[in-house]
């Protein structure tokens, strides 16, 4: 598609919020090495305390406004930009980011229509070799860690237990729902801050892992269909009578928590409701829930109802957290590691000969979203 070297573009960020960038200096000295030629947006790392100058010295054009993308084979991005933005960018360009193609149908919609070839990071497979390039594992690690922070901030006790003159200070009891990337980081989190954690999941395989790190996992027994483990290891939709177990079991522990920290997603569908009004109410004034699905609800809340992104709720005299993008609230890490998957990404498949990656078709159909005009990916309706 291209003659002369491959050229890779990065623009600044434009969703509200976003501090992270796709490149760091790092990622833009090993794609020169590879023969690519890099440019970005003057500005573009700002939010992750990388300045022009470390880009430009490790080898990128800075050109100030969205200029950077003329020519552009491919464009790099944190929250895919909009197709309007990429007007100079070569016929058929490659767009890497995240897409969030199930609520995002329209920005899909409009990649299809300019042309352009969207590739949905958050769609990598689940499997060995794609490891090194899985954001959604490398956001979510850093989210499960600041969840817990933000939480002890809003806490007004402390996590370990204390011996002092003045009398004993009691360790913080913290629950965490939902134990995938980002509950074990919680729980890892809340365990070296000497909290006393305990965890649950719909997947009986996490029981382990949750005992492994010290925790005590939380557990419905004898409800058919507790398994919940559908492709890729991800969760499936749970049974009525799983959830009303469910709700039964966590509505007796929940009360007894000082901490909450919900992490529960199924891919394609809004975050389960796991903690309901009248479980809130049944906590302790003081607790704190951090709702980390937050704006992956149905607009009534994600995990917890009534949770607001970006607020602070208080209901029954308990603080409901929960963040709009909270590995963004780590930008300068969660730019490093999301810009480190998509070089390992796009090395995986370089070809030297054309001086370009070629994808393979087990990782470029499945996070392909669009191509030649047209919706391509078997997970969206319309392909
Ligand atoms: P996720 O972000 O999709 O969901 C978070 C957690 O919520 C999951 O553990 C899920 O089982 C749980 N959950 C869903 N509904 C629930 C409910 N009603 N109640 C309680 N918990 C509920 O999951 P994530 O973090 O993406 O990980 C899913 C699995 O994939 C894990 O086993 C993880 O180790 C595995 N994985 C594999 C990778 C690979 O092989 N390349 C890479 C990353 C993760």
């Amino acid at each position: 598609m291209s003659a002369g070297p491959l050229r890779i573009a990065i623009l600044k960020e434009r969703a509200p919020g976003e501090n992270r960038v796709a490149a760091t200096p790092e990622t833009v000295g090993k794609f020169a090495a590879l023969g690519a030629e890099l440019a970005i947006e003057a500005g573009a790392g700002e939010g992750a305390a990388i300045s022009d100058t470390a880009f430009a010295e490790a080898g990128a054009q800075v050109s100030t406004g969205p200029q950077a993308v003329e020519g552009a084979d491919i464009v790099l991005g944190v929250q895919a930009p909009d197709p309007l933005a990429l007007a100079g960018a070569k016929p058929g360009a490659w767009v890497a980011a995240m897409f969030d193609p199930f609520r995002e149908q329209a920005r899909v919609d409009a990649y299809a229509g300019a042309g352009f070839e969207a590739l949905a990071m958050e769609f990598m497979p689940r499997i060995t070799r794609a490891q090194s390039m899985d954001v959604l594992s490398s956001q979510s690690n850093l989210a499960g860690y600041k969840a817990v922070i933000a939480s002890a901030d809003a806490y007004g006790r402390a996590f370990p237990m204390m011996m002092t003159a003045a009398g004993t200070v009691q360790a913080a009891k913290v629950f965490v729902m939902g134990v995938g990337v980002a509950g074990l980081q919680a729980i890892a989190t809340a365990r070296r801050l000497g909290a006393q954690v305990s965890a649950t999941d719909v997947r009986s395989a996490t029981k382990e892992q949750i005992k492994s790190l010290g925790a005590k996992p939380v557990f419905v027994e004898n409800v058919a269909g507790i398994e919940g483990e559908g492709s890729g290891g991800y969760a499936t939709e749970m049974s009525e009578e799983y959830q009303r177990a469910q709700a039964e079991l966590v509505s007796s522990h929940i009360a007894k928590q000082d901490i909450v920290i919900t992490t529960a997603l199924i891919p394609g569908k809004p975050a389960p409701r796991l903690v309901s009004d009248a479980q809130i109410a049944s906590m302790k004034p003081g607790s704190v829930i951090f709702d980390l699905a937050v704006s992956q609800g149905d607009g009534t809340g994600g995990n917890v109802e009534g949770s607001v992104p970006d607020e602070v709720v208080v209901k029954h005299g308990v603080k409901i957290v929960g963040y709009a993008n909270t590995a963004g609230h780590l930008a300068a890490d969660a730019s490093a590691l999301y810009a480190r998957n998509l070089f390992n990404f796009l090395s995986a498949f370089w070809d030297k000969e054309a001086g370009r990656p070629l994808l393979d078709a087990e990782i470029g159909d499945a996070i392909r979203l669009t191509k030649g005009g047209r919706i391509v990916n078997e997970r969206l309706s319309g392909a």
